[in-house]
């Protein structure tokens, strides 16, 4: 096995999540700005107002990533500190501090990969109507634009959202994260219709600002059903696409973004909803996609029982991660297959990564093992896939350091580097050095 030669070897991490700088200069609130002061939403009342403070540390951050010999860096725009109302008016604060951040980048050699949506939509459109407005997507399509003229000439890859799944399922359906939504059903699937026209919009409006060739995909968040025994192949990759209406199948966004249809799985739950939409809608979401981005940590083995799919419970051998998901590497390799064989999209791992009850032992140190047993396990899988012959050209490791897990506030910890929230010291975790040597061989390094 080896993967390619230009291997974008990553880390990923979002505005939200490590920025902080929460009420800086003119910057607008977004959904978890507001949202996250709401007593017993958050774990421990935590807020990303001065999360990993990288809105100041941002040079510092750049610098260990690049000591780390990180190719590829996945971030996101924070849309309220570009564009404070969210429509309108550009923050010159918010075009310096991601120009700059993009420079100092460049000046490490390393590859920025821009998220335009990792969640905080900016509140004032939330006032009008969020996602559900009809104005929407031409919102985001403004916002896109302006990401392509202020930042084009310093990235050429662009995610255009970050896991539909989650924002709209647990945001939207469930009420868990931002805006803390209920939603019917049916009003979610209006939510999603208008995310997948802005994505169309958005893709379009960056291919024509831009003067060079770009590269544009999304992050799904894809979980996906694995076959117990080789024989419930096919019985899983149904699964895996299969309608569960919870909105938590990557299907249902990128088969119309790829191909210009829903998922014919999804028509009689959309149509008992009372969901209709214009035909001509599917012009503007079809789109180009250079890549198709997977955030991937774990999947479910499924069986056949009594002619239905099943879904097992795992042994209690089985290794758990902090949020109490399954280590399951064959997510890796029976997943990766699934994408291709229904998207034949050259494939990023735009997310993978393990959150572990750890601390700073006695020395100062972080000696994170399972963190480097977890990256070696899914790679090897992943190595599988690649001799299978499916193009996977990135891995993005989530994340760079340890930060603001959503409604887990910061009592999970993904990070290659550890943060000190009192001091806001960075010290990077054995999984770094690591890291570090895994991208030195281009992977190689998992065999050891
Ligand atoms: C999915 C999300 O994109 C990211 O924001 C989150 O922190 C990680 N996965 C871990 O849950």
């Amino acid at each position: 096995m080896a993967f390619k030669k230009d291997f974008a070897w990553g880390v990923a991490t979002a505005a939200y999540q490590i920025e902080g700088g929460a009420h800086e200069a003119d910057k607008g609130l977004n959904g978890w700005d507001v949202g996250s002061a709401t007593p017993g939403r958050i774990f421990e009342g935590h807020s990303g107002d001065v999360g990993c403070d990288h809105y100041h540390k941002f040079k510092e951050d750049v610098a260990l990533m690049q000591k780390m010999g990180i190719k590829a860096y996945r971030f996101s725009v924070n849309w309220a500190r570009l564009i404070p109302m969210g429509t309108g008016k550009v923050s010159e604060d918010g075009k310096r501090f991601y120009t700059q951040l993009l420079t100092e980048l460049r000046a490490a050699g390393i590859q920025p990969w821009m998220t335009l949506f990792h969640w905080d939509f900016p509140y004032v459109l939330y006032q009008r109507g969020g996602w559900l407005s009809p104005m929407s997507p031409a919102w985001f399509e403004e916002y896109a634009r302006v990401c392509a003229e202020l930042f084009g000439d310093y990235c050429d890859h662009f995610i255009l959202i970050n896991e539909p799944q989650v924002f709209l399922g647990e945001g939207h359906f469930q009420g868990k994260h931002a805006p803390f939504l209920k939603l019917s059903a049916g009003e979610v699937m209006r939510c999603a219709h208008n995310v997948l026209l802005a994505c169309g919009k958005a893709e379009k409006i960056i291919r024509k600002t831009v003067s060079h060739p770009v590269y544009i995909g999304t992050a799904q968040a894809y979980w996906p059903a694995l076959p117990a025994r080789e024989e419930d192949y096919e019985l899983a990759e149904r699964e895996t696409f299969g309608c569960h209406e919870d909105f938590g199948s990557v299907n249902y966004y990128t088969d119309p973004l790829i191909f210009g249809r829903y998922p014919a799985e999804f028509e009689a739950w959309q149509k008992r909803c009372g969901f209709t939409y214009a035909a001509k809608d599917m012009d503007i979401i079809q789109s180009k996609m250079d890549f198709y981005g997977a955030n991937t940590y774990s999947g479910d083995y499924v069986t056949l029982k009594e002619g239905k799919a099943v879904r097992l419970t795992p042994p209690p051998t089985t290794p758990k991660t902090d949020m109490r998901w399954n280590v399951h590497p064959d997510a890796f390799y029976y997943g990766t297959k699934f994408l291709w064989d229904r998207y034949r999209l050259p494939l990023i791992y735009t997310e993978n990564g393990v959150a572990l009850a750890e601390w700073k032992d006695l020395n100062g140190e972080i000696k994170d093992y399972s963190r480097i047993d977890f990256i070696k396990r899914y790679l090897r899988a992943l190595s599988r896939a690649v001799d299978d012959g499916v193009d996977v050209g990135g891995y993005f490791y989530w994340s760079l350091m340890d930060n603001f897990e959503w409604a887990e506030g910061f009592s999970k910890k993904f990070g290659l580097v550890h943060i000190d929230y009192e001091t806001l010291e960075r010290t990077p975790k054995e999984s770094a050095y690591f890291y570090r040597k895994l991208i030195e061989t281009n992977g190689e390094e998992i065999w050891k």
